[in-house]
């Protein structure tokens, strides 16, 4: 835990690592690499394809809070959007944190094409993870970062998007054994 977090931050993580089972998060380990990632990387414009209950999206919009950023947030669930919208409001990251409902491939289209992320984290539907690298690619721009986890623990589902990256001549990859696997990718051109 990050010793600088303030006590309702604390307290709101520590309650949401109890039910992380139930609301699929990313391990504490994952969300604290994200955390120094994202300010080591000076990262003003996140997008995360995966809200839940908001545990990453707390640590992704705490980090923004420190570069000056803003953390975009894609939710199918309006139940578990609203949730993440509590955790986001008391942990005092709400303001820099736009949630967006709907089902991700139809979100990411409707983007604007001039919609540009720096760092992108991509934690939903496996099966789909090809489609968002797709349709994500042209919002990251050159040197922006993109990571997908469940690269090891949904490994079969996930392989298309592995493929895809390790493949493309536009990012350099890594999968770093962080719990469920962590493709970090960095857009070289
Ligand atoms: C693994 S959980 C995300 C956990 C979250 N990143 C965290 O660590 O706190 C995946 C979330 O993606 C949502 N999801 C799954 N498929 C989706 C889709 N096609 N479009 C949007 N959201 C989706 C699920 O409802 C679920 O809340």
């Amino acid at each position: 835990m990050i010793n600088k977090f303030d006590d309702i931050t604390k307290e709101t993580m520590l309650s949401l690592e109890k039910t992380q089972r139930d609301f699929w998060n990313i391990s504490r380990a994952t969300a604290e690499f994200l955390y120094i990632s994202i300010i080591e990387h000076g990262a003003k414009n996140v997008l995360e394809v995966g809200t839940s209950n908001g545990y990453s999206g707390l640590w992704l919009s705490k980090a923004l809070k420190v570069t000056g950023g803003h953390l975009t947030t894609i939710e199918y669930y309006p139940k578990r959007q609203n949730i993440a919208i509590e955790n986001f409001t008391k942990c005092g990251t709400i303001d820099v944190v736009t949630p967006l409902i709907g089902s991700a491939c139809d979100v990411l289209r409707e983007l604007p094409e001039d919609a540009k992320f720096d760092f992108v984290f991509v934690d939903a539907n496996k099966r789909e993870s090809i489609d968002y690298f797709n349709l994500i690619h042209p919002h990251l721009v050159k040197g922006g970062i993109y990571t997908c986890d469940n690269v090891l623990s949904h490994q079969e589902k996930v392989q298309p998007f592995i493929d895809a990256i390790n493949a493309h001549p536009d990012y350099e990859n890594v999968v770093l054994q962080l719990p469920a696997g962590l493709s970090f990718a960095r857009k070289i051109r």
